[in-house]
């Protein structure tokens, strides 16, 4: 599988939204998100280009995927398939990052080949989720612990590993 990774933050009963926003403010995990995808292209759902107010992530190319094929958003690379979206990604970036919400995740999970998994420790409520998925597919990386966040870094388990 060619390299594609994807990265959240998720309560522990998988909550990673509630309205369009982040339902918490954890300035640790913003600055891990910030240090693990800066230089990468990012794809997110249309959903979540909204949360951002449609301001593109600086010094990261920013790629919406979204079925409304009139959409421009300015500093925004606008496709209409996932799949279109992963190959222009990949064009000058090995290891693309899927950056939610819950409708890309769920798309994007069977092609994705690391997860950068922030685990925020409560239960909250929320209207977007992160999809189910097996561990035992997963190998586990890397582990830290701080405070309420824990940061795990998966890979998928292939033949080659
Ligand atoms: N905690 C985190 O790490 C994290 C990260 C990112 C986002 N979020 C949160 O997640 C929430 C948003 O997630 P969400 O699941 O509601 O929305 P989303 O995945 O961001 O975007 C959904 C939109 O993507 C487009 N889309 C979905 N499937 C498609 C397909 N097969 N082909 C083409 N376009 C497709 C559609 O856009 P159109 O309707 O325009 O057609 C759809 O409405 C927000 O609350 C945001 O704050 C959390």
């Amino acid at each position: 599988m060619k390299p594609l990774a994807l990265i959240v933050a998720m309560s522990t009963n998988r909550v990673i939204g509630q309205q369009g926003n982040l339902p918490w403010h954890h300035a640790e995990d913003l600055q891990h998100f910030k240090r693990t995808t800066t230089g990468h292209a990012v794809i997110m759902g249309r959903k979540t280009a909204d949360s951002l107010k449609h301001r593109p992530l600086p010094k990261r190319r920013n790629l919406v995927v979204t079925r409304q094929s009139d959409l421009l958003i300015p500093g925004f690379e606008i496709f209409t398939n996932l799949d279109t979206a992963i190959a222009a990604a990949r064009n000058d970036d090995a290891q693309p990052f899927i950056i939610g919400g819950g409708e890309l995740y769920t798309l994007a999970l069977p092609q994705i080949t690391t997860m950068y998994l922030t685990i925020v420790a409560s239960e909250v409520t929320g209207d977007a989720f992160f999809p189910t998925f097996n561990e035992d597919e997963w190998q586990e990386r890397e582990q830290r612990v701080s405070g309420p966040l824990t940061f795990r870094t998966l890979d998928r388990i292939t033949a080659g590993n």
